[in-house]
């Protein structure tokens, strides 16, 4: 360990295997090379709850100055972030958040507002408020996240409001990923005539979903709308007119390290650092690859 720089900050990533976070420890990674007074500790929770808990419990033996955590799940990891806390460790939630609120601060996108604006852009591509009309697949997220929950209510919120709207799947998760998400829209390309609109709760499962349809040689029927906006991932495939829409869910790598420094510091920091979102459609896709220089 590198006991001659001043802090010591441990990360537990719940996974590395979904490109976002993988995305978002390049974000804390880079970020920690511009701070030369802090060693990044970075763990693997490898997509389990008990080895994110085993992870956390080891940065807390090793006596970080400040714990930045991305919680698999709420329920499962609560409990742990809860003997950081009780050991006087700052502890810092990003995107996904636990069931309690005694951490210093919680850093991550507002997934139900945009969850409202994917369901507002839904009900727009399906005719108009009043006039909305059409058969919605909607893939959820991990269950046990609030991200999930977030992204469902607020797209219900508009979608809820137009009897022309019918729910196809009732709370069908596809825990983030790709894979899973084909399998629950190959089944409901099955089981229905028409499918209108895909919702998935983040792009790798909307991207799944199209996938799927383009199989069933249907992809031209559907519109499909993610969450993300990574890139190399959600912004490209709505450049190809794979995706129609994607919304932008920044990683909170860099914000949350640069708020764990500013707390150790001395500074004050706020109890919730909000990050912007922003939707993708045709309309912008290009320019924001260009801006990225791809
Ligand atoms: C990655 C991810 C993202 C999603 C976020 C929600 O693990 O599934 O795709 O936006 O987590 O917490």
């Amino acid at each position: 360990l590198a006991q001659d720089k001043k802090w010591t900050i441990g990360f537990s990533q719940a996974t590395t295997i979904e490109p976002w976070r993988a995305q978002f420890n390049k974000d804390i990674i880079a970020e920690a090379a511009k701070h030369p007074e802090v060693t990044l500790i970075i763990t693997d929770g490898e997509d389990k709850t008990e080895k994110q808990v085993a992870d956390v419990e080891n940065l807390i033996r090793q006596e970080v100055d400040a714990l930045l955590v991305s919680p698999k799940e709420s329920a499962g990891l609560t409990g742990v972030v809860q003997q950081a806390i009780d050991a006087k460790i700052p502890v810092f939630v990003l995107d996904r958040n636990v069931d309690t609120d005694q951490y210093t601060q919680f850093v991550g996108g507002d997934n139900k507002l945009i969850g409202r604006a994917a369901g507002e852009y839904a009900v727009e591509l399906l005719g108009g408020a009043g006039n909305a009309k059409g058969n919605v697949v909607e893939i959820w997220g991990g269950m046990g996240t609030q991200p999930a929950h977030d992204r469902h209510d607020g797209f219900h919120e508009f979608t809820d409001k137009e009897s022309g709207i019918k729910n196809l799947l009732n709370e069908q998760s596809g825990d983030w990923k790709q894979d899973q998400a084909y399998n629950i829209m190959a089944n409901a390309l099955r089981n229905n005539e028409e499918i209108d609109l895909v919702y998935g709760h983040n792009d790798p499962m909307a991207y799944g979903a199209y996938l799927a349809a383009k199989d069933a040689g249907r992809e031209k029927d559907i519109k499909f709308i993610g969450i993300d906006a990574l890139p190399a991932e959600g912004v490209t495939w709505v450049k190809n007119g794979e995706l129609t829409a994607t919304f932008l869910y920044a990683t909170p790598g860099a914000e949350g390290l640069r708020q764990a420094i500013d707390f150790l510091n001395g500074k004050k920091v706020e109890k919730a650092i909000t990050l912007p979102t922003e939707r993708v459609t045709a309309e912008n896709a290009e320019k924001i690859l260009k801006e990225k220089g791809m």
